[in-house]
C-alpha cells in the first residue's frame, strides 16, 4: 500500500538511537539539550522540547497565562489537539472557518467570530502553507501558531512558528522532522518558554537531578498541577539526524508536489492546491486536492483497492460530539472541504514509481 503520510529513515537514525541507548540514559538528557539548541539556532529564539505536538499546544496555551474562561478562536478544520489544548488550559474554543482554496484561516474569517471575551487566536499553517500572519497579528490579539506541519515553512526569511506570541512544532512519526513522538514550543518571550521548561515534568520544579548535593536533594516544589510532557534522548537523537537531512527530504517533497501540480492539472473534476503566495514557502507536508464532482468517497475507495491510501484531514471539529456548537455562525468552507477534500500521498519515502502510480490512477479516473 502506498501510504498517504510517511518518513524516510535509515541507518543514521538507527545509529543515533542506538548510541543514545548505549550511553545508558534514554530519558531527558544531553540529546534533548542538543536538539533544542539546534532548533533554537535556526529559529533565532528559545525552543523547549516536550513529548508531542499535542502537549506543546497544551503547554503553549497554559504559558500564555490568558484570563480563566476566556475564548480562543481557532479553525474548526484542524487536529483535535488544538481544541483540546484550549479546553485543558481552562478556556473556551470558538471555531472559525478557513479559506476553501488554501484550507488556512485569514484575518477576515477570524474577525467574523471575535467577541468581547476573545483573548487569543490560534492559527494552523495547513499543509505547511504559511498563514498571512501580518493581517492576523494586526487584529491585536496574542497569536498561537500551530506549525505542526510547518517546521520548514517560511514567510520571507522568517520561519513559521516564530511569527506569533508562541509557536509549536510536531515531530511525530510522519512529520517533516520525524521521530517516534515529540514536539516543541518556541517563543520570543522568555517567560513563555521558561514556564514550559519548568512545568514539563508534571509541574515538579527542582527535580533531584537539578539540585546540588547539599541539603535534601529529593525535595521538590509543585508550582501547579501539570501533565507529564517529558521529552527523551532517543527521540531527540533521531530528531537531530532528521534535522540534518531536512533539506534532502524537503527537496523530495517539493519534487513530488511539483509533479502533481504538473501532471494532475487540467482534470475538470479536480481542484489542485494553489501555488505558494509570493515570498512564502510551504513545507509541503501534505497535498490536499478537492474532488468537485461529488465522487470524492468513491475515488478514495477506488484508489485504496489499487493500493493507494488517501485520507481527509481534518474533519471539522464542530461536527464532532465533544465540540458541537462551539462555532459562532456557519462554517461553509470547512464543511465543503469535508465533502470534497482528499489528501494524496506526499512524503519523502515515496519512490518515483509510487508517484507514477498515483498520477496514473487519478488521470484514469
Ligand atoms: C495541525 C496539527 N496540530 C497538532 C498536531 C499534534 O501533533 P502530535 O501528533 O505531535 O501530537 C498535529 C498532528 O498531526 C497536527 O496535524
Amino acid at each position: 500500500m502506498i501510504g498517504v503520510f510517511g518518513a524516510r529513515t535509515g541507518a543514521e537514525e538507527v545509529e543515533a538511537a542506538g548510541a543514545s541507548i548505549a550511553a545508558g540514559w534514554m530519558g531527558l538528557g544531553p540529546q534533548v539539550a542538543r536538539f533544542e539548541a539546534a532548533l533554537a539556532g535556526r529559529a533565532g529564539q528559545d525552543v523547549v522540547l516536550v513529548d508531542s505536538g499535542s502537549s506543546a499546544l497544551h503547554a503553549a496555551l497554559v504559558a500564555l497565562d490568558l484570563p480563566p474562561g476566556c475564548e480562543v478562536v481557532l479553525p474548526s478544520m484542524t487536529y483535535v489537539a488544538c481544541a483540546n489544548a484550549v479546553v485543558l488550559a481552562g478556556h473556551r474554543p470558538v471555531f472559525c472557518d478557513v479559506d476553501v482554496e488554501t484550507a488556512n484561516v485569514d484575518a477576515s474569517v477570524i474577525e467574523r467570530v471575535l467577541g468581547p471575551r476573545t483573548a487569543a487566536v490560534m492559527v494552523v499553517h495547513y499543509a505547511g502553507r504559511p498563514v498571512a500572519m501580518d493581517d492576523v497579528l494586526a487584529l491585536g490579539l496574542p497569536v498561537v501558531e500551530d506549525a505542526a506541519h510547518a517546521v520548514d515553512s517560511w514567510a520571507g526569511d522568517r520561519l513559521c512558528g516564530t511569527l506569533g506570541a508562541v509557536g509549536i512544532w510536531s515531530f511525530d512519526a510522519v512529520k517533516n522532522i520525524a521521530t517516534p513522538d515529540g514536539g516543541a514550543v518556541t517563543s520570543a518571550h522568555p517567560a513563555v518558554t521558561e514556564q514550559v521548561r519548568r512545568l514539563r515534568c508534571c509541574g515538579l520544579v527542582g527535580a533531584a537531578h537539578e539540585q546540588d548535593d547539599d541539603g535534601r536533594w529529593w525535595e521538590v516544589e509543585v508550582e501547579r498541577p501539570f501533565p507529564r510532557m517529558t521529552p527523551n534522548d532517543v527521540s531527540a537523537a533521531i530528531g537531530l539526524v532528521q534535522l540534518g537531512r531536512l533539506p534532502e527530504h524537503q527537496a523530495r517533497r517539493r519534487a513530488i508536489r511539483e509533479r502533481y501540480d504538473r501532471e494532475l492539472t487540467g482534470l475538470p473534476w479536480l481542484a489542485l492546491p494553489p501555488a505558494d503566495a509570493p515570498g512564502t514557502r510551504s513545507s509541503d507536508f501534505t497535498y490536499l486536492v478537492r474532488v468537485l464532482d461529488g465522487r470524492r468517497d468513491a475515488l478514495a475507495r477506488a484508489l485504496r483497492v489499487q493500493g493507494i491510501y488517501t485520507t481527509f484531514r481534518y474533519q471539522p471539529l464542530h461536527l464532532t460530539g465533544a465540540f458541537a456548537g462551539a462555532q459562532r455562525g456557519p462554517l461553509p468552507a470547512s464543511e465543503r472541504l469535508a465533502e470534497e477534500g482528499l489528501n494524496l500521498p506526499l512524503h519523502p519515502a515515496l519512490s518515483d514509481a509510487d508517484v507514477d502510480r498515483v498520477v496514473a490512477a487519478l488521470r484514469a479516473w
